[in-house]
Protein backbone atom coordinates (compact mmCIF):
# COMPACT_ATOMS: atom_id res chain seq x y z
CA UNK A 1 0.00 0.00 0.00
CA UNK A 2 3.04 2.29 -0.35
CA UNK A 3 1.88 5.72 -1.38
CA UNK A 4 3.60 9.20 -2.56
CA UNK A 5 1.91 11.32 -0.12
CA UNK A 6 1.64 12.28 2.86
CA UNK A 7 0.65 9.62 5.76
CA UNK A 8 -1.22 10.85 8.83
CA UNK A 9 -2.38 8.67 12.14
CA UNK A 10 -4.97 10.26 14.27
CA UNK A 11 -5.35 8.66 17.56
CA UNK A 12 -8.59 8.54 19.29
CA UNK A 13 -10.08 9.19 16.12
CA UNK A 14 -13.97 6.88 16.54
CA UNK A 15 -15.90 9.98 17.56
CA UNK A 16 -16.10 13.74 18.05
CA UNK A 17 -12.92 15.58 17.10
CA UNK A 18 -10.52 12.75 15.69
CA UNK A 19 -12.78 11.54 13.10
CA UNK A 20 -13.48 15.26 11.94
CA UNK A 21 -9.64 15.69 12.00
CA UNK A 22 -9.34 12.17 10.03
CA UNK A 23 -12.42 13.54 7.18
CA UNK A 24 -9.77 16.97 6.80
CA UNK A 25 -6.73 15.52 6.89
CA UNK A 26 -8.49 13.27 3.84
CA UNK A 27 -9.78 16.14 1.98
CA UNK A 28 -5.67 17.74 2.13
CA UNK A 29 -4.40 14.91 0.89
CA UNK A 30 -3.41 12.93 3.09
CA UNK A 31 -3.70 9.18 3.65
CA UNK A 32 -5.01 8.47 7.22
CA UNK A 33 -4.63 5.83 9.72
CA UNK A 34 -7.90 6.07 11.63
CA UNK A 35 -6.98 4.69 15.64
CA UNK A 36 -9.54 3.35 17.88
CA UNK A 37 -9.36 1.41 20.80
CA UNK A 38 -12.75 -0.77 18.95
CA UNK A 39 -11.33 -1.35 15.73
CA UNK A 40 -15.49 -1.71 14.61
CA UNK A 41 -16.17 1.51 15.39
CA UNK A 42 -13.38 2.85 13.77
CA UNK A 43 -14.53 1.15 10.75
CA UNK A 44 -17.40 2.46 10.86
CA UNK A 45 -16.32 5.98 10.90
CA UNK A 46 -13.69 5.13 7.78
CA UNK A 47 -16.56 3.86 5.52
CA UNK A 48 -17.98 7.16 5.58
CA UNK A 49 -14.91 9.20 5.09
CA UNK A 50 -13.55 9.54 1.46
CA UNK A 51 -10.06 8.65 0.25
CA UNK A 52 -7.80 6.39 1.55
CA UNK A 53 -8.18 5.82 5.61
CA UNK A 54 -7.44 2.77 6.95
CA UNK A 55 -8.94 1.75 10.57
CA UNK A 56 -6.39 0.07 12.45
CA UNK A 57 -6.95 -1.10 16.54
CA UNK A 58 -5.02 1.83 18.38
CA UNK A 59 -5.52 2.12 22.25
CA UNK A 60 -2.92 4.36 23.47
CA UNK A 61 -2.98 2.85 27.23
CA UNK A 62 -1.64 -0.62 25.62
CA UNK A 63 1.97 -0.52 24.62
CA UNK A 64 1.20 -3.73 22.45
CA UNK A 65 -1.66 -2.33 21.11
CA UNK A 66 0.43 0.72 19.96
CA UNK A 67 3.77 -1.39 18.63
CA UNK A 68 1.09 -3.34 16.31
CA UNK A 69 -0.47 -0.04 14.99
CA UNK A 70 3.20 1.44 14.41
CA UNK A 71 4.29 -1.63 12.71
CA UNK A 72 1.40 -2.19 10.25
CA UNK A 73 1.73 1.39 9.48
CA UNK A 74 5.58 0.87 8.89
CA UNK A 75 5.17 -2.24 6.69
CA UNK A 76 1.96 -0.66 4.62
CA UNK A 77 3.14 2.41 4.05
CA UNK A 78 6.87 2.57 5.11
CA UNK A 79 6.26 6.33 6.12
CA UNK A 80 4.30 8.69 8.53
CA UNK A 81 4.15 12.06 8.05
CA UNK A 82 1.82 13.36 10.72
CA UNK A 83 0.99 12.08 14.54
CA UNK A 84 -2.07 13.63 16.01
CA UNK A 85 -2.34 12.60 19.91
CA UNK A 86 -6.20 13.34 20.07
CA UNK A 87 -7.16 10.59 22.25
CA UNK A 88 -7.90 12.07 25.61
CA UNK A 89 -10.04 11.28 28.65
CA UNK A 90 -11.63 12.45 32.52
CA UNK A 91 -12.80 15.83 31.78
CA UNK A 92 -13.45 15.14 35.71
CA UNK A 93 -15.29 18.51 36.68
CA UNK A 94 -17.03 16.58 39.53
CA UNK A 95 -13.53 16.29 41.11
CA UNK A 96 -11.00 18.32 43.15
CA UNK A 97 -7.34 17.85 43.82
CA UNK A 98 -7.45 18.25 47.30
CA UNK A 99 -10.07 15.27 47.73
CA UNK A 100 -9.01 13.65 44.53
CA UNK A 101 -9.37 9.82 43.80
CA UNK A 102 -5.69 9.06 42.44
CA UNK A 103 -6.01 5.92 41.13
CA UNK A 104 -8.53 8.18 38.54
CA UNK A 105 -5.62 10.29 38.01
CA UNK A 106 -3.33 7.50 36.88
CA UNK A 107 -5.83 6.22 34.50
CA UNK A 108 -6.12 9.81 33.06
CA UNK A 109 -2.21 10.27 32.61
CA UNK A 110 -2.06 6.78 31.28
CA UNK A 111 -3.93 8.30 28.01
CA UNK A 112 -3.29 11.90 28.04
CA UNK A 113 0.29 11.76 28.61
CA UNK A 114 1.94 8.80 28.32
CA UNK A 115 -0.59 7.43 25.69
CA UNK A 116 0.47 10.07 23.48
CA UNK A 117 4.18 9.52 24.76
CA UNK A 118 4.30 6.22 23.91
CA UNK A 119 2.61 6.85 20.24
CA UNK A 120 5.28 9.38 19.90
CA UNK A 121 7.88 6.81 20.48
CA UNK A 122 6.51 4.43 18.67
CA UNK A 123 5.99 6.48 15.68
CA UNK A 124 9.57 8.61 15.88
CA UNK A 125 11.38 6.16 13.69
CA UNK A 126 9.76 7.36 10.82
CA UNK A 127 8.36 10.33 11.49
CA UNK A 128 12.30 11.94 11.70
CA UNK A 129 12.11 10.07 7.98
CA UNK A 130 9.93 12.41 6.86
CA UNK A 131 10.80 15.83 4.95
CA UNK A 132 7.88 17.47 6.91
CA UNK A 133 7.08 15.56 10.08
CA UNK A 134 4.55 16.86 12.36
CA UNK A 135 3.18 15.98 15.47
CA UNK A 136 0.27 17.43 17.43
CA UNK A 137 -0.77 16.94 20.66
CA UNK A 138 -4.15 17.74 21.67
CA UNK A 139 -3.93 19.95 24.60
CA UNK A 140 -6.73 22.08 25.89
CA UNK A 141 -6.61 26.05 27.50
CA UNK A 142 -7.49 24.46 30.85
CA UNK A 143 -3.89 23.26 30.97
CA UNK A 144 -2.42 26.53 31.08
CA UNK A 145 -0.43 27.18 34.04
CA UNK A 146 -1.04 30.97 33.84
CA UNK A 147 -5.32 30.75 33.75
CA UNK A 148 -5.43 27.78 36.07
CA UNK A 149 -8.08 27.44 38.99
CA UNK A 150 -9.79 24.80 41.20
CA UNK A 151 -11.11 21.25 40.10
CA UNK A 152 -10.99 19.26 37.25
CA UNK A 153 -7.90 17.80 38.57
CA UNK A 154 -7.06 14.89 36.34
CA UNK A 155 -7.34 16.88 33.38
CA UNK A 156 -5.54 19.94 34.67
CA UNK A 157 -2.57 17.70 35.72
CA UNK A 158 -2.00 15.89 32.50
CA UNK A 159 -2.85 18.05 29.65
CA UNK A 160 -0.28 20.34 31.76
CA UNK A 161 2.35 17.37 31.51
CA UNK A 162 1.06 16.80 28.16
CA UNK A 163 2.59 20.22 27.14
CA UNK A 164 5.66 19.65 29.10
CA UNK A 165 6.22 16.86 27.33
CA UNK A 166 5.63 18.71 23.87
CA UNK A 167 7.94 21.32 24.96
CA UNK A 168 10.75 18.69 25.78
CA UNK A 169 10.23 16.75 22.39
CA UNK A 170 9.99 19.93 20.40
CA UNK A 171 13.36 21.10 21.73
CA UNK A 172 15.17 17.64 21.09
CA UNK A 173 13.59 17.27 17.68
CA UNK A 174 14.79 21.04 16.52
CA UNK A 175 17.63 19.60 14.23
CA UNK A 176 15.14 17.51 12.56
CA UNK A 177 11.96 18.34 10.31
CA UNK A 178 9.60 17.48 12.52
CA UNK A 179 7.62 20.06 14.36
CA UNK A 180 6.08 19.63 17.48
CA UNK A 181 3.22 21.31 18.94
CA UNK A 182 0.26 21.48 21.82
CA UNK A 183 -3.39 22.46 19.73
CA UNK A 184 -6.26 23.22 22.07
CA UNK A 185 -9.44 22.63 19.63
CA UNK A 186 -11.42 25.00 21.69
CA UNK A 187 -15.14 24.36 23.61
CA UNK A 188 -15.98 21.69 21.05
CA UNK A 189 -19.50 20.37 21.63
CA UNK A 190 -18.12 16.50 21.61
CA UNK A 191 -19.24 13.77 24.12
CA UNK A 192 -16.20 15.31 26.42
CA UNK A 193 -17.36 19.10 25.91
CA UNK A 194 -20.90 18.84 25.67
CA UNK A 195 -23.78 21.03 24.31
CA UNK A 196 -22.82 24.75 23.83
CA UNK A 197 -19.09 24.11 22.62
CA UNK A 198 -18.28 25.17 19.36
CA UNK A 199 -18.80 22.29 15.75
CA UNK A 200 -16.73 19.92 15.81
CA UNK A 201 -15.54 21.25 12.23
CA UNK A 202 -14.12 24.43 13.80
CA UNK A 203 -12.46 22.20 16.70
CA UNK A 204 -10.69 19.86 14.70
CA UNK A 205 -9.65 22.52 12.10
CA UNK A 206 -7.75 24.14 15.24
CA UNK A 207 -5.77 20.85 15.46
CA UNK A 208 -5.33 20.20 11.85
CA UNK A 209 -3.45 23.68 11.64
CA UNK A 210 -0.59 22.02 13.67
CA UNK A 211 -0.41 19.47 11.00
CA UNK A 212 -0.41 21.38 7.98
CA UNK A 213 2.36 24.13 9.15
CA UNK A 214 4.84 24.83 6.53
CA UNK A 215 8.37 23.82 7.37
CA UNK A 216 9.83 27.15 8.97
CA UNK A 217 6.98 27.22 11.44
CA UNK A 218 6.75 27.23 14.74
CA UNK A 219 7.94 24.09 17.42
CA UNK A 220 7.59 23.78 20.89
CA UNK A 221 5.17 26.18 21.04
CA UNK A 222 0.87 26.04 22.26
CA UNK A 223 -1.60 27.30 20.31
CA UNK A 224 -5.72 27.24 19.55
CA UNK A 225 -6.76 28.55 15.87
CA UNK A 226 -3.22 29.28 14.99
CA UNK A 227 -2.80 31.81 17.66
CA UNK A 228 -0.39 31.49 20.85
CA UNK A 229 -2.09 30.72 23.65
CA UNK A 230 -0.53 31.83 27.48
CA UNK A 231 1.65 28.47 29.24
N1 LIG B 1 -14.25 18.89 23.31
C1 LIG B 1 -13.62 19.91 23.89
O1 LIG B 1 -14.25 20.94 24.27
C2 LIG B 1 -12.13 19.85 24.08
C3 LIG B 1 -11.49 21.02 24.55
C4 LIG B 1 -10.12 21.00 24.71
C5 LIG B 1 -9.40 19.85 24.41
N2 LIG B 1 -10.03 18.74 23.98
C6 LIG B 1 -9.21 17.54 23.67
O2 LIG B 1 -9.41 17.16 22.32
C7 LIG B 1 -9.27 15.73 22.20
C8 LIG B 1 -10.52 15.13 21.55
O3 LIG B 1 -11.62 15.47 22.40
P1 LIG B 1 -13.14 15.11 22.06
O4 LIG B 1 -13.92 16.25 22.57
O5 LIG B 1 -13.28 14.66 20.66
O6 LIG B 1 -13.36 13.88 23.07
P2 LIG B 1 -14.39 12.65 23.04
O7 LIG B 1 -15.58 13.01 22.22
O8 LIG B 1 -14.57 12.24 24.46
O9 LIG B 1 -13.56 11.53 22.25
C9 LIG B 1 -12.37 11.03 22.84
C10 LIG B 1 -11.77 9.99 21.93
O10 LIG B 1 -10.58 9.50 22.57
C11 LIG B 1 -10.65 8.09 22.55
N3 LIG B 1 -9.84 7.47 23.59
C12 LIG B 1 -9.97 7.57 24.93
N4 LIG B 1 -9.04 6.81 25.52
C13 LIG B 1 -8.33 6.22 24.54
C14 LIG B 1 -7.24 5.31 24.51
N5 LIG B 1 -6.68 4.82 25.63
N6 LIG B 1 -6.74 4.92 23.31
C15 LIG B 1 -7.28 5.40 22.17
N7 LIG B 1 -8.33 6.22 22.12
C16 LIG B 1 -8.83 6.63 23.31
C17 LIG B 1 -12.13 7.77 22.68
O11 LIG B 1 -12.36 6.44 22.29
P3 LIG B 1 -13.62 5.55 22.87
O12 LIG B 1 -14.79 5.85 21.97
O13 LIG B 1 -13.12 4.16 22.76
O14 LIG B 1 -13.85 6.00 24.29
C18 LIG B 1 -12.70 8.80 21.70
O15 LIG B 1 -12.55 8.34 20.39
C19 LIG B 1 -9.02 15.21 23.62
O16 LIG B 1 -7.65 15.03 23.82
C20 LIG B 1 -9.56 16.32 24.49
O17 LIG B 1 -8.94 16.34 25.77
C21 LIG B 1 -11.38 18.72 23.80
Amino acid sequence: MATSGPVAVVTGANRGIGVEVCRQLVERGFSVVLGSRDVAKGEREAEQLPGSVSARQLDVADQGSVDAAAAWVAEHYGRCDALVNNAGVDYDTDAMAASADLARVHRAMETNLFGAWRTCLALLPLLRESLHGRIVNASSSEASLADMGAGTPAYHVTKAALNALTRTLAAELRDSAVLVNAVSPGWTATDMGGSGGRPIAEGAASIVWGVTLPDDGPTGGFFQDGQPLAW
